[in-house]
């Protein structure tokens, strides 16, 4: 069996001209412009560079996106402050504190500094609680772990009563993703660096949602025939035929997995599109619900 091809170029591409029509139409009709506001702190590369394509999708969106940079030493007081400021601000819609934050910070605290109905990255831990709560609904859903889901659903995979295996248990991708798949009736196991018989537990899944940063660790012969396989993993390998000596590859042998699976995301072009697809959604309902 070949895998069908999850493409998250292509839904992203969607999700995101349909976002753009209703930020066009709310303008049309007198209302502001959605804004979203980032706080960065520190110097990582790979977060600056991840925040500048969020600014960036915000433009041809529509979308205002107010940047803020903080440096690595700031304090606590001054991040929550900067937090507050913007949650009181109506032009801003939504906030995004980009994580990791360095070590002397206190993420929880920031993260709960942040207006509920401004948390587009669904990680207050008040909206995070409710996702794991039975009848309750948060405000929104983290963005990485909503892509997921969407491409299971875009793919026509049925969610409902599958046996769905997450490999890891991360806070932005691993957690919030079992208590999405909970949520939509899957029966959920969640496994992580001291699961016993990692390959046995995965081989039950009729969907895999990898996100375990470790290069290529899924290997073919653990993938279920016909499961759908949700690569969230972005890691380099090195490649001496690339110009720049590396390549990207995922948390699954894609190789080896598409042969088995039923549906397959690649990387690049699954996950990655999405994250930063359904954070401008988000934005956009963020804005919908502040200006009605
Ligand atoms: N760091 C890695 N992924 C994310 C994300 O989706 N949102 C934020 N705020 N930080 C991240």
């Amino acid at each position: 069996m070949t895998a069908q091809i999850i493409d998250g170029k292509v839904i992203a591409a969607k999700v995101r001209e349909e976002v753009k029509a209703e930020v066009a139409k709310m303008v049309a009709a007198g209302k502001p412009a959605p804004g979203l506001a980032t706080v960065l702190v520190g110097s990582r590369v790979d977060s600056a560079t991840y925040v500048r394509s969020k600014q960036k999708a915000c433009s041809e969106l529509g979308i205002e996106s107010y940047g803020h940079d903080l440096a690595e030493d700031v304090s606590q007081e001054e991040v929550e402050a900067l937090v507050k400021q913007l949650s009181a601000d109506p032009k801003v819609n939504g906030i995004l504190v980009q994580l990791p934050l360095p070590s002397h910070l206190n993420e929880e605290a920031v993260l709960q500094s942040i207006a509920l109905n401004k948390d587009v990255d669904g990680f207050h831990p008040v909206n995070i609680g409710r996702l794991a709560q039975k009848g309750r609904e948060p405000m929104f859903v983290p963005c990485t772990p909503y892509g997921c889901i969407y491409l299971l659903e875009q793919a026509g995979v049925k969610i409902e009563g599958a046996n769905a295996v997450v490999l890891g248990r991360s806070n932005i991708v691993g957690m919030p993703a079992a208590l999405l798949l909970i949520g939509k009736n899957a029966t959920v196991t969640v496994c992580h660096s001291r699961t016993r018989d990692l390959a046995g537990v995965v081989r039950t899944a009729d969907i895999l949602i990898a996100a375990i940063g470790k290069t290529e660790m899924v290997r073919g012969d653990w993938i279920k025939p016909g499961a759908a396989v949700i690569d969230v993993g972005i890691n380099s390998k090195p490649d001496p035929t690339r110009e720049k000596g590396y390549r990207l590859v995922g948390d699954v042998n894609y190789d080896e997995a598409k042969e088995v699976a039923g549906y397959i995301t690649p990387v690049p072009g699954g996950v990655g599109p999405m994250t930063i697809a359904m954070l401008m959604k988000n934005t956009l309902r963020a804005a919908q619900i502040q200006n009605p």
